[in-house]
């Protein structure tokens, strides 16, 4: 089964009936990496991916720090140029869409940036900053302007009477409406948002993520959904694809993806959920080493050099993206969790599956950077006592980010 089929027969149940909005077929970024004249290499940042979204879906993008979430939002908003594979949006291959060619399609396709602070011109006032992509595109909206930037304010919950206000008299999470007005001026089919409150409060985070679920909702809005927080992606997300090394590891329906995770990377990325007494100890793995180098990744299955279950095939052989679970989930691993060939992380039943220990998000959870060591059942530290050193569990201090 190709990983084109694999996309294919994941993109849902619903999948027959909607084409996909979006459709990303071996999207692949690698960058050139120098010392002076001397070329070093390159950085293989996003590596084949395939995925769809349908009209008014949201997707969650996650994995650890440095696997490509970032790389491929800015590709899909044609910020960067792929290196190979297609893009398909409402349609239309804008892969290689020029500057003119792209211009309705920013209409449709928007991004919202990960740093409230930094991506708000701060000599602009509100009013200018939202009416920006207005003015751009040469678009001169019923009553005006003005009426329809006050509109956009007030339907995220700003006064709009601030319209002359500068970003700076705003705090983290309004500035962050104000990203999100700017972003919906053009009415979009789709947005990009890369990490959009991981930047604010805990306290805001919340009021920013039911702001973008309520529009996302009204206005009938897909979302390509970037965070490491997986209980927000929870909370958000309908599909989630998970990364590791530029490549989709795992990618299917959220109640799937968080309740039977088939690869062992997502268990363990499910397993750094801060809330072990909902989990047990049993659940909680800790990974082994690094994250290897993008300018030199593994042979074979990429996340070998970590996973508890690799076996010769899986430095010999990449494993494909193969639908599972009656096609609501599809996964690369030769060895998938649940079924018989596989191994277990050490000390637990052989066999054992994640139904055993369902997965719970429960508070924030992030990808785990670097661990030690499989915890097993037995050696587990109880609920509630602390983790040993270098352990991703409640305090979720060693994590990445
Ligand atoms: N312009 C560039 N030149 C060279 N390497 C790059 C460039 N941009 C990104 N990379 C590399 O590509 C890889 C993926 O980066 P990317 O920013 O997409 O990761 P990410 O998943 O968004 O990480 P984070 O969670 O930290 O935001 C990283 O190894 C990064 O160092
Ligand atoms: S293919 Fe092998 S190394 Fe990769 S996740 Fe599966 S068992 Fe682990
Ligand atoms: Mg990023």
């Amino acid at each position: 089964m190709s990983a084109n089929n694999a996309a294919e027969r994941t993109s849902g149940a619903t999948a027959a009936t909607d084409e996909p909005l979006l459709r990303v077929r071996g999207l692949t970024k690698h960058f050139p990496v120098r010392t002076g004249l001397r070329s070093r290499g390159l950085v293989r940042a996003v590596d084949g991916l395939d995925f769809d979204v349908r009209p008014g879906e949201t997707l969650g993008l996650v994995g650890e720090s440095g696997c490509g979430k970032t790389t491929t939002g800015r590709m899909l908003v044609r910020l960067l140029e792929p290196s190979a594979g297609t893009i398909e949006f409402a349609g239309r291959d804008i892969t290689h869409a020029r500057r003119r060619e792209l211009r309705p399609l920013r209409q449709d396709l928007q991004i919202i940036f990960q740093d409230p602070y930094a991506s708000l011109n701060p000599r602009h006032t509100v009013g200018r900053i939202v009416a920006m992509p207005l003015q751009v595109n040469g678009i001169d909206p019923p009553g005006g302007v003005r009426k329809r930037v006050q509109e956009l304010l007030e339907l995220v919950g700003l006064n709009p009477e601030h319209y002359n206000r500068y970003p700076h008299e705003f705090s983290g999470g309004q500035r962050q409406r104000i990203g999100i007005a700017r972003a919906l001026a053009l009415r979009p089919k789709l947005i990009v948002a890369d990490e959009p409150v991981s930047a604010l409060d805990v306290s805001i985070q919340a009021q920013v993520i039911n702001l973008l679920r309520d529009l996302q909702r009204d206005l009938d809005l897909a979302f390509v959904f970037i965070a490491h927080d997986l209980a927000v992606v929870r909370h958000f997300c309908q599909r989630v694809a998970v990364m590791y090394l530029g490549r989709i590891v795992e990618i299917g329906d959220r109640t799937d993806i968080y309740e039977r995770p088939q690869h062992p990377y997502t268990r363990a990325l499910l397993s750094a959920i801060p809330d072990v007494t909902a989990l047990g100890p049993a659940g909680r793995i800790r990974l082994a080493g690094d994250v290897p180098t993008p300018l030199d990744p593994p042979s074979g299955c990429r996340f070998r050099t970590r996973c508890w279950k690799a076996q010769d095939v899986c430095a010999t052989e990449e494993p494909a993206l193969v639908p599972r679970n009656g096609g609501r989930q599809a996964t690369a691993c030769h060895f998938p969790e649940g079924e018989p060939a596989g191994t277990s992380p050490e000390g637990e039943p052989a066999g054992a599956s994640p139904e055993s220990g369902p997965v719970a998000a429960a508070g924030p959870v992030v990808p785990v950077r670097r661990a030690e060591s499989v915890e097993s059942a037995e050696s587990a530290a109880p609920a509630g006592s602390t983790p040993p050193a270098g352990s991703v569990g409640a305090s979720g201090e060693e994590v990445a980010k």
